[in-house]
């Protein structure tokens, strides 16, 4: 195990999350797997990262990639054994790194033993009483039981057919109809994944993920949602008391994980992946004995714009400070456009997760200001998160042909939305063509298609370069864990120009101009990393340094 360390290390650590399909492929399915990662090891260690989330690895139909779980002890055989996973854990503890796991506790897989038992042990079983089975409204239950939509399109409802070949009753599915939502007021399910819990903390594992944190409580009476203005969904936020998203019941079941949490020896972690932007609500993930971390999607959510984003960060380091907990920094994940298309464009709305853009995306543009913005998210106090690829700056692919598509909401969306395979095409290791090193030779293609430019983005090719994006990450990790000089120090709001973002924490100072246009450097003092030329004076457009003030 890693060194005893005088605060929690997930307080001020770098997390890469390991998106397991692409990550590095052993066998040669097209797919990355289990052995995949554990040969990467030493590339995660020198790229001088702490921890590594993982992508939902367990048995499963992966309708949605992993994220509908038929088997919550157990690794599928796409990704390898279980004794992969053990053998992992193992060798990322010797490394010095950590482990988090992916839970995923709002619904299961319509293949899980508990919903294959559910379906033929029909109304009013204790078997259905882990899900949310109801009659439908109309004379013969031929309409949902009522109006909430699903987030990957179309009723949030499906209905059943019974044993003796009716059709039957109607269960609820927040995500896709192969995702059915467990009952959280059920015992079984709650006392099931304190188990499940208990199984990984055994294995070693250092945290989980969890994800959509704040969806598992359920308003029992099932009300009608109703429609916004413009006959809209209705969603987070929207209502002061939202009958299946942020309910105050979600804490009582983190109360219970963190207890088994604190059980175990080591400083063990739960991140919330809680899409809640509102500061009250947000702080009751975090209250003493709830959650460790959740993520900070309010600062993932920014354009690039100084004011927004200080108003962000000032907002998150409020949140934080009367609660144990610290502040998380991440621009990107899975689910979401890489934030070099988000930044690589001239237009501003570079918010929404399934962002859209008018404009093509100016690779340049966007190349140095996501060299910028590592500079600010590894200097702001708390803890880091990257998602794989970004080191190599990687971009969203948004030309995979649609019949290649994986994600099911281009299905669900009936063709209207891409889904978020462009965030998750295998990563470029090394060589000139695809697989580029993602698959040994001679493999079945990688199970996206890779843009033939990332010849040039490839870790071969960027291990070889000073001025790589990959050398940038490496630079400046090391820097961080070398100094030590973020753990503790308060942030401090420096003035300038319109557009410049720049603080100090001690003596040491992050400055970002993010306009178009050079202006001066606010403070002088020794330069420690810079994202493109400097001279001491002047920051040049889209950039940003690291300085050391006596
Ligand atoms: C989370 C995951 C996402 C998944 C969804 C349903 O938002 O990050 O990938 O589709 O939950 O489990
Ligand atoms: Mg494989």
């Amino acid at each position: 195990m890693p060194p005893a360390e005088k605060s929690p290390w997930w307080k001020h650590a770098v997390i890469y999350q390991v998106y397991i399909r692409s990550f590095a492929d052993s066998d040669g399915d097209g797919v990355g797997d289990v052995s995949g990662i554990r040969s990467r090891l030493p590339y995660l260690k020198n790229l001088g990262v702490d921890a590594l989330w993982i992508n939902p690895w367990y048995p499963s139909p992966m309708v949605d990639a992993g994220y509908d779980v038929a088997d919550y002890r157990e690794v599928d055989p796409l990704f390898g054994k279980l004794d992969d996973a053990k053998a992992l854990i193992e060798e990322a503890h010797e490394a010095g790194l950590r482990i988090i796991l992916d839970i995923v506790p709002n619904h299961t897989s319509d293949q899980h033993a508990w919903f294959k038992d559910a379906i033929v042990s029909g109304p009013g079983s204790e078997a259905r009483g882990r899900y949310w089975f109801r009659p439908g409204q109309g004379e013969n239950g031929e309409l949902p039981p009522n109006d909430w939509q699903s987030t990957m399109g179309g009723p949030a409802w499906t209905r059943v057919t019974e044993a003796d070949g009716t059709p039957g009753e109607w269960y609820l599915h927040l995500f896709s109809a192969e995702q059915p939502d467990l009952n959280w007021s059920n015992s079984q399910v709650r006392a099931e994944f304190l188990d499940i819990l208990r199984f990984w903390f055994d294995l070693g594992v250092d945290g989980f993920r969890i994800d959509v944190a704040m969806a598992l409580a359920k308003d029992p009476a099932l009300p009608d949602l109703g429609t916004g203005p413009a006959g809209e969904a209705v969603g987070l936020g929207s209502v002061p008391v939202h009958p299946h998203w942020d309910r105050d019941e979600v804490q009582d079941i983190y109360r219970e994980w963190r207890a088994v949490a604190d059980s175990y020896p080591g400083d063990r972690l739960f991140v919330a992946e809680a899409w809640v932007l509102d500061s009250a609500r947000y702080q009751r993930y975090l209250a003493p004995g709830v959650l460790h971390t959740a993520f900070n999607f309010g600062f993932l959510t920014c354009d690039w714009d100084a004011d927004q984003l200080r108003t962000s960060i000032t907002k998150s380091l409020r949140e934080h400070e009367t609660l144990e907990s610290d502040p998380t920094w991440v621009l990107s994940n899975h689910d979401v456009v890489r934030h070099l298309s988000r930044y690589g464009r001239r237009e501003k709305s570079a918010a929404g997760p399934l962002q859209r853009y008018e404009s093509p995306l100016d690779l340049r543009l966007g190349t140095r200001r996501a060299r910028a913005a590592v500079f600010l998210t590894l200097a702001l106090p708390g803890s880091a998160y990257i998602y794989q690829g970004e080191e190599l700056g990687l971009w969203e692919v948004e030309d995979i042909p649609e019949a290649l598509l994986q994600d099911p909401i281009w299905e669900r969306s009936g063709h209207t939305e891409r889904g978020r395979d462009g965030a998750r095409v295998p990563l470029p290791w090394r060589g000139t063509q695809s697989p580029f090193g993602f698959s040994p030779d001679h493999s079945r293609a990688p199970w996206l298609p890779q843009p033939a430019e990332w010849a040039e983005y490839t870790v071969e090719c960027q291990e070889a370069d000073s001025r790589s994006m990959l050398s940038l990450y490496r630079t400046l990790l090391r820097i961080r864990a070398e100094r030590n000089v973020w753990e503790g120090a308060d942030l401090a709001w420096i003035d300038g120009e319109d557009g410049l973002l720049a603080f100090s924490r001690g003596p040491f100072v992050c400055a970002v101009n993010l306009t178009d246009h050079a202006m001066p450097c606010p403070v002088e003092g020794k330069l420690v990393a810079a994202s493109n030329k400097f001279d001491g004076l002047t920051l040049a457009a889209d950039s940003a340094v690291w300085l050391e003030t006596s």
